[in-house]
């Protein structure tokens, strides 16, 4: 069992979790692209980093990792809620895949409370997939009658035909899922040809940003994992761009395309 995603449910860690949320997004938000130092491309020279890139590796049980953020959530479900609403920071950086989704049908997986959901459901004709059952519970109450179809499901076994919708939209959830190629693999066969995964998620800064750094340290201890974006969009066969938006860098925005054979 994975050391870090069992301590989310020792009480001190899971009020440690929410600190972290709230640092990064209070403490990091305004400085969305500022770096100490500055200007070194680390894709471009990758011996210049000061902290090495340590990416996380799968956690052998994926059922009890799952378990146990599941438990986390129901347990924090309502203070989740709470916070997306009240902190401006994190409503900002989800904002901010709204002028990238594009319709007809559109699918948000994870959605957790339904913030970001509520920003659209009128405008496209939308499902929503969350494995949590109080997250799904308190969005439907969020959104009351927007029209959104919500249901309880995983990423990694979605109820829905191939290639049935224009955008997917992922957000703070991706570095929470054991099975990456799983998840995504879920997400793209989803998707029409051409159409976009609208993802925002926490990973290295793409520049030198120890303080980005050291919160993607803060995210790992927190039990998030921190995959190669690249080699994961790669093997998918998506196309993508990749977008900081907060945390020194360590908040990313990507939108990927699914490539048309
Ligand atoms: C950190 S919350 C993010 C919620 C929301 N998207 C946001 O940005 O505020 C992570 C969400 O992922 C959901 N989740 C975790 N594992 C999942 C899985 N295997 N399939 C679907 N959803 C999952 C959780 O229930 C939770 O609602």
């Amino acid at each position: 069992m994975p050391r870090q995603a069992a301590d989310i449910l020792n009480p001190a860690a899971g009020c440690g979790l929410f600190i972290q949320y709230l640092t990064t997004a209070i403490v990091s938000g305004p400085f969305r692209r500022c770096r100490l130092p500055l200007g070194v491309d680390t894709k471009a020279s990758p011996k210049s980093w000061t902290m090495a890139r340590d990416y996380s590796t799968e956690p052998e049980d994926h059922d009890a990792f799952t378990r146990r953020f599941d438990v986390f959530y129901s347990r924090f479900a309502g203070v989740y809620d709470v916070l997306v609403k009240a902190l401006p920071v994190w409503k900002d950086w989800l904002r901010q895949a709204l002028p990238h989704i594009v319709g007809p049908r559109v699918l948000e997986v994870s959605f957790g409370t339904g913030y970001l959901l509520s920003q659209y459901a009128a405008r496209y004709e939308v499902c929503g997939i969350d494995l949590n059952q109080r997250m799904v519970r308190t969005a439907s109450a969020n959104l009351d009658n927007a029209g959104a179809a919500l249901c309880q499901g995983s990423v990694t076994a979605l109820p829905y035909r191939d290639a049935s919708f224009d955008t997917v939209v992922n957000t703070m959830a991706f570095s929470g899922y054991p099975d990456a190629r799983a998840a995504l693999g879920e997400m793209t066969r989803v998707l029409k040809p051409d159409g976009r995964l609208v993802m925002i998620d926490v990973n290295y800064p793409n520049e030198v940003s120890w303080p980005g750094d050291l919160l993607v340290e803060c995210w790992k201890k927190g039990g998030d994992l921190i995959r190669d974006m690249d080699v994961l969009f790669e093997s998918a066969g998506l196309a993508y761009q990749d977008e900081e938006i907060g945390g020194f860098g360590s908040v990313h925005l990507y939108i990927a395309t699914r490539k048309a054979h």
